[in-house]
């Protein structure tokens, strides 16, 4: 049976991005001027369920300004699933299944119905949540932009300028010195980030996860552009690339720790071509800041069209985005699917027809 909507919850989980501000203003907005429900916004993932007073009110002139701010005034977790929820204080650690306390603590709020915002992890548990019968609807959130269910998601736009302007700001200082550029970009096991910002700013190496590639490939490249006069190059690397076994001197490479990967390529590089080679690896700087307009758009499509579909009872569903148009998808299909780079794809074509070449051949 379809609840009463008295009032909503929002969460968002997992890694922030730019845009969450915008989804929660647009579902709080559309929730209280369409609706005339109440909105509590549940802090720190999904920690906020399980502990009530972390939970906050909020209305029109509480979210006032929120638009253009990066991170989420909800803060988040990483680490937070309420069925295996770990309490980190004191010594041994107990692993509780809190999604019970998460459902009676709703109902202690008055909270009728969820929105929760979050990757593929956050709405795993939102899946999982809405089977106990707790009614839930997903936004899909990552700068990563490989969730499956849709063609794009919030934050990609704002972590791909960032990006090129990185980019942009090393061609410069890379052409004034003759130097190879390494950047290492985020993405985790795609290469959306690296693929789009590595068009866009010009490189001359993308490595993607999506494409095996050898040093010596890259290196081989390098030295026809300098065969042309090209005294410097570009390099942009996704942090989830795979490395060869070895490098060239037949060296193996070792597991990169997070950060590393752009700094072994970079360095192997120096060691083949004897070549000034300088790495930069952006990091979170790609995810902090304020939202690109695209994003800020998108976002308040999503927060506004899960609010409607709340509204008529349709639970257990993600919205997303086709065809330029805000749709919905079950969470059932919309978890669990990483959305990679075609290798064989347009966007790859396109890159090899302006000459970037991917290490592999
Ligand atoms: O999923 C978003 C993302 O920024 C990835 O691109 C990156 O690998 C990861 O999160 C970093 O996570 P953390 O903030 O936990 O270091």
């Amino acid at each position: 049976m379809t609840p009463t909507i008295q009032a909503i919850g929002i969460a968002n989980g997992g890694g922030d991005c730019p845009g969450l501000n915008a989804v929660i203003r647009g579902a709080v907005r559309g929730a209280i001027l369409g609706h005339g429900w109440g909105v509590v916004g549940i802090r720190d993932g999904f920690d906020g369920l399980i502990w009530p007073e972390r939970t906050l009110p909020l209305t029109v002139e509480s979210i006032a300004g929120v638009l253009p701010r990066g991170g989420t005034i909800l803060g988040t977790s990483s680490r937070g699933n309420p069925f295996h929820h770990t309490i980190e204080e004191g010594s041994p650690q107990v692993t509780n299944d809190d999604s019970m306390t998460c459902r009676r603590n709703m109902e202690k709020l008055g909270v009728n119905a969820l929105i929760v915002i979050g990757g593929d992890g956050t709405l795993t548990i939102a899946r999982d949540l809405g089977r106990m019968g707790i009614p839930i609807v997903g936004v899909p959130k990552t700068i990563d932009n490989d969730l499956s269910a849709t063609e794009v998601t919030f934050g990609f736009d704002t972590a791909l300028h960032v990006a090129t302007d990185a980019i942009d700001r090393l061609h410069t200082t890379a052409e004034s010195h003759g130097r190879v550029m390494v950047i290492e970009v985020m993405g985790r096991d795609a290469g959306w980030i690296a693929l789009h910002s590595g068009i866009a700013g010009g490189a001359d190496v993308i490595l993607i996860p999506e494409i095996p590639f050898t040093i010596e490939t890259v290196c081989e490249r390098l030295r026809e552009r300098a065969a042309t006069g090209k005294r410097f190059s570009l390099v942009v690397v996704a942090e989830g690339v795979k490395l060869p076994p070895t490098d060239p001197f037949g060296k193996p490479f070792p597991k990169p720790r997070p950060g590393q990967v752009g700094i072994l390529i970079g360095d192997a590089i120096h060691e083949s071509l004897k070549q000034d080679v300088r790495i930069t690896v952006l990091g979170h700087i790609q995810r902090g800041g304020s939202p690109s307009p695209f994003d800020r758009i998108l976002a308040t499509r999503f927060g506004v069209e899960a609010v409607e579909l709340a509204a008529r009872g349709n639970f257990g569903r993600m919205v997303c985005l086709r065809a330029g148009e805000i749709e919905s998808v079950p969470l059932d299909d919309a978890v669990g699917e990483v959305r990679l780079v075609d290798p064989k794809g347009s966007m790859v074509r396109t890159a090899r027809a302006v000459g970037i070449t991917f290490g592999d051949q």
